[in-house]
């Protein structure tokens, strides 16, 4: 075990303790005696101090070449690919995931560092004609200002990525106040950051709760922007904190994905990509394969093939390379993961294999939970509506392609859906009616790539999306120019 270290917030290009000397415990959720490290407690005097820092940089850094920050961005995604191995370690012992999913968390913010870097040689805006003779017109990406970035513990280093890397490149400067459970792997992305060349006060680190430092940079109207990824209730939150000032809000939250199994898909496939989309990361995704509908016709064969694979899951410490799910992040994820356990049950669904906390002595230090499956769940019921963030599942039957698409879209949420079929028009009609912002042919709903499109509908999010080209969307905002040359005053829509 290593010895715990104290860490800091980064402001203005210095490591600094929170101005009221309060520190907050990272642990292992796998094993709870071990202890990672303490993190400031920060307050508003904090966020004050790392606002003033961006704001005073972010009057230089917007005017460097893109190109130029995207050389920095290059370097830093360089030298996160140099120091993964020890990372995804980090991150397995702050939040519990197995190895290879941390190595996958490390290459998804590497992957987005190149992305960015490239985009520092594009940022298209568009040429267009203009209505006049001897006039010329063109849109222009301008940099929002400071940004607040409030991000989750599930994917702890990919995440801030998505949303640091595409502020950069734009020219804001960011404040980040990464979730209390996950403060380690931010630490190294910012640290990363600043070794690799990035002038300070650009990005600045301030850990502590949603309800002191979350709070302090919604209230702040030096903040111009907030983007942010958690669950539907604190979004909602800060969708109304932003509102009086008109900050610019950018929302990722819940799902309830779903996963429809049609009677000719490929049934090997449809049950390792269900026990993959369903238990990775221990069911702790907002894109979780929480839902599967499965034609009649193969149900049965299906529910039995998932139980089967569902008990075989080896659980433990996400360290040891033969364990293929890790613990639950936090001792109140477990508790809600039981509670809803207990309300299906008493809603009546059949609960196929699962269903408790592992409690054996060599589960008992972390918050370990069975793989869950509850079979014959009726669409309406809590444990096929709400988001439960763990390894519980619900097996839906279905008739038709039909009900399959009216059961999938009839919840609040619409991050991403997939089918299992052989059927090409199955699949190009789900891929046309399932309203959501990600969709899947044979493959679960998780595993999305950085260069596209991520978010969803209703109240998944609030219309932007995070990744690809359509995050720099979310980070900058458009310009129009036009440049008159004729030497005269020519009216538009007028002087025809
Ligand atoms: C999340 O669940 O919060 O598509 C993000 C995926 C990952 C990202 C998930 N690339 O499953």
């Amino acid at each position: 075990m290593d010895t715990p270290k104290v860490y800091k917030n980064f402001i203005c290009g210095e490591w600094v303790e929170s101005q009221s000397g309060r520190v907050f415990e990272n642990r292992n959720p796998a094993a709870v005696q071990e202890l990672i490290g303490t993190f400031p407690q920060s307050d508003a005097r904090d966020v004050e101090a790392a606002v003033e820092a961006a704001a005073e940089a972010f009057r230089h850094w917007r005017l460097v070449p893109a190109p130029r920050r995207g050389e920095i961005l290059f370097r830093a995604a360089q030298m996160l690919q140099e120091r993964k191995e020890s990372f995804a370690v980090d991150m397995t012992r702050e939040m519990g995931k197995i190895l290879v999913e941390t190595r996958g968390d490390v290459q998804e913010a590497i992957d987005m560092g190149y992305f960015m870097a490239g985009e520092g040689r594009r940022l298209y805006g568009q040429t267009t004609p203009a209505e006049m003779p001897n006039k010329f017109a063109l849109s222009l990406r301008m940099p929002l200002g400071v940004c607040g970035l409030i991000t989750p513990w599930n994917f702890p280093m990919a995440i801030p990525s998505w949303k640091i890397f595409p502020a950069l490149i734009c020219g804001n400067s960011v404040v980040l106040k990464p979730a209390t459970d996950t403060p380690l792997s931010c630490y190294h992305l910012v640290k990363v950051l600043a070794e690799a060349g990035l002038p300070r006060g650009v990005v600045n680190l301030v850990t502590g709760s949603g309800g002191e430092a979350g709070e302090a940079v919604l209230a702040h109207p030096g903040v111009r922007m907030v983007s942010f990824t958690g669950s539907t209730a604190v979004g909602r939150r800060i969708s109304e904190a932003c509102a009086p000032t008109f900050k610019h809000c950018n929302l990722e939250m819940g799902g309830k994905n779903v996963i429809i199994v049609m009677d000719d898909a490929d049934l090997d496939l449809a049950v390792e990509g269900s026990v993959w989309g369903a238990f990775g990361t221990t069911g702790q995704r907002c894109t979780a394969s929480s839902r599967l509908v499965v034609h009649k016709t193969l149900y049965r064969e299906f529910l039995s093939r998932l139980v089967e694979r569902a008990r075989a899951l080896k659980i433990g410490n996400g360290l040891d390379p033969t364990v293929q799910m890790g613990p639950l992040i936090s001792r109140s994820q477990l508790r809600t993961v039981q509670e809803y356990v207990q309300i299906g049950i008493n809603e009546g669904a059949r609960l196929a294999c699962g269903g408790h906390p592992l409690e054996d002595p060599e589960h008992a230090c972390g918050f370990f939970h069975e793989p869950t499956v509850f079979a014959d769940v009726h669409p309406k019921m809590r444990i096929a509506q709400e988001e439960i963030f763990g390894p519980v599942v619900s097996v839906i039957p279905c008739d038709d392609l039909e009900s399959a698409m009216e059961i999938g879209n009839g919840v609040s949420y619409g991050l991403s859906a997939s089918i299992y079929t052989q059927d090409i028009h199955s699949a190009f009609v789900a891929m046309r009616e399932m309203y959501t912002g990600i969709f899947y042919v044979n493959a679960p709903t998780i595993g999305a790539e950085i260069h596209l499109p991520f978010g969803g509908t209703k109240e998944t999010g609030n219309g932007h999306r995070e990744a690809g080209v359509a995050a720099l969307d979310t980070f900058a905002e458009w310009k129009a120019v036009y440049i008159d040359y004729s030497g005269k005053l020519q009216r538009a829509q007028i002087d025809l």
